[in-house]
């Protein structure tokens, strides 16, 4: 018997003692950096000529680890190595394979610190945002646990006098697991252990930028025993092995989370039929947002204000669910803008190494390029209210930036930017707003702020989104509290952290006994 789940506390960072233990990980990972990870197959550790540097946004000339990457004959042995492990992994019961889980989350809680250090490093991860993130993957494995244990209860059928029928959940086989960068430990978490719990075993090909993290999080897996070749560690190029997972023939699932051009790809690719494949591929895809949050007259502004600027702003914008459009009625508009500028303002940029930053840098070279060029687009498409370039440092920083009286149709308000940069926009009434609102291809998540029953009502049954909030920040979903994804290009509709997220990873099965 298993405690009810309960979401993992936060660490209250303005306590000195809870200070002085998060700067002594920093201190222990600092003495790590620079170390070499090897491939993880089938149990054994692979060193390959071929190698990748991992390294600190922060302070680009430090080198976070040092990473052996795969091929596609790697990716191939890989993908052998899991389905030998599937034979047994697969009649491990439930139960069992959810305590693999307990086991590992108590292991990360204990190495709490120390894991959200990596990401500091890593990720450029505030502090806070880290510890976040820390929780989030500790929540993953206690609350899928508990899933798979609720799933592998006999399920209720209508009974009929003359046969004992049963329905049971069945593992799908191989999966390939393909996690973005963003939440380095969370989702590759929860992306991970979700698929292992339900009885299936994986290739999982961590994020370019962040594969020192995954290969921690590996340690963890084995320090809690799980066995050889149920979670195959296989970093490298998401071109070159990424296609290679995706049309391979035994491979019976992929669970993805990234951008919407890879998502795509993906889907596309896995509906062809290889020579030898026996399934229709299922395809778990969790992609892009152009999130919005709506202000109406009747709002506390001030709350508004700030729970742009979180959204916005919090990890560099570089989260699915960050505020990318503040959609603000016209009579209170320049006071949301004037709050939010003010706040804007006062945020510190810069290492986050120093716990009083809580703008970060963005992830590499290719991100800081490609956000710098949507700056330029929103100086042609808007008014430049605050930010509007480069911030200072070695490493690839950006200062938040406000963009004024941007027409929604606008690229800066269509295209998923995936940094530090909102754009504000002017609605005539509620209905206009939600009308802007719901003008993007995607449907991740969303905030009304007002205080109107009627809009909020409104705004219930007409905002298309997968994640909509009032009265609060867009992004910040707890499991099991908030399970998490999106609408149209957004994703397959699936909920992470939800209690039907597991059903996407197995079969039901029914057996009928004439009595
Ligand atoms: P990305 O699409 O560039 O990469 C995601 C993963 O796909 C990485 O592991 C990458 O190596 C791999 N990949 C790249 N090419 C591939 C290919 N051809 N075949 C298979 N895999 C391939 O995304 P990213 O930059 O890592 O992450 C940011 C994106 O993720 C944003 O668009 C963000 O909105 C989205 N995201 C969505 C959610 C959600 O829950 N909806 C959560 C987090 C991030
Ligand atoms: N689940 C993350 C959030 O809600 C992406 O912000």
């Amino acid at each position: 018997m298993v405690v009810d789940f309960k979401n993992e506390p936060y660490t209250d960072f303005s306590k000195e003692e809870n200070r002085r233990a998060f700067e002594e990980a920093l201190r222990k990972v600092e003495a790590e950096l620079g170390r070499e990870y090897d491939l993880i197959i089938g149990g054994e550790r692979i060193k390959t000529d071929r190698k990748a540097q991992s390294i600190n946004p922060s302070n680009i000339d430090q080198v976070v680890g040092i990473v052996s990457q795969a091929d596609t004959a790697l990716a191939e042995k890989a993908i052998q190595a899991a389905l030998k492990a599937f034979e047994t992994w697969r009649r491990v019961p439930p139960e069992a394979r959810a305590r693999y889980l307990f086991k590992a989350a108590a292991i990360l809680r204990r190495r709490k610190h120390e894991f959200s250090a990596w990401m500091v490093y890593e990720a450029g991860k505030s502090w806070a945002e880290a510890d976040a993130d820390t929780a989030e993957a500790i929540d993953f494995m206690e609350y899928y646990g508990r899933q798979m244990i609720k799933l592998a209860e006999r399920q209720p059928l209508v009974r009929i006098p003359t046969e004992d029928n049963e329905m049971y959940y069945i593992p799908l086989g191989v999966g390939a697991i393909i996690p973005p960068w963003n939440f380095p430990l969370a989702i590759m978490v929860g992306m991970t252990t979700s698929a292992i719990v339900t009885g299936n075993t994986v290739v999982l090909k961590p994020a370019s930028t962040t594969p020192v993290i995954a290969a921690k999080f590996m340690e963890i897996l084995e320090e809690a025993g799980l066995p050889a070749g149920v979670v195959n560690y296989v970093p490298g190029s998401g071109g070159e092995i990424g296609d290679y997972l995706v049309d391979h023939p035994k491979i019976r699932f992929i669970s993805f989370t990234g951008s919407k051009e890879v998502g795509l790809r993906i889907y596309e690719r896995a509906a062809k039929r290889q020579p030898g494949q026996l399934w229709l591929k299922r395809v778990i895809a969790e992609m892009g947002g152009k999130d919005a949050i709506i202000v109406d007259s009747s709002a506390d502004l001030e709350l508004a204000a700030q729970g742009i600027v979180v959204s916005a702003f919090g990890f560099s914008g570089q989260k699915c669910s960050a505020c990318s459009r503040a959609i603000v009625l016209e009579d209170v508009y320049d006071q949301v803008l004037e709050l939010v500028a003010e706040k804007t303002k006062a945020l510190k940029v810069g290492d986050v190494r120093n716990p009083d930053v809580f703008t970060g840098p963005v992830i590499d070279e290719k991100a800081y390029n490609k956000i710098l060029s949507y700056i330029e687009i929103g100086k042609s498409e808007g008014r430049l209210v605050v930010g509007g370039g480069k911030g200072e440092g070695n490493g690839y920083f950006i200062q938040p930036t406000i963009f004024a009286d941007v027409d929604p149709r606008a690229r800066i308000m269509q295209e998923e930017i995936f940094g530090p940069v909102v754009a504000f926009t002017k609605a005539k009434d509620f209905d206009h707003a939600l009308e802007i609102a719901n003008n993007t291809e995607y449907g991740l998540t969303g905030s009304v702020y007002s205080r109107n029953r009627f809009n909020l009502e409104k705004a219930r049954e007409e905002f298309h989104v997968g994640n909509l909030y009032f009265n609060r920040k867009c992004t910040g979903a707890l499991v099991g509290v908030h399970p998490f994804g999106g609408f149209n290009m957004s994703g397959t509709d699936s909920k992470a952290g939800g209690p039907d997220y597991l059903l996407l990873f197995t079969q039901a099965k029914v057996v009928s006994e004439v009595l």
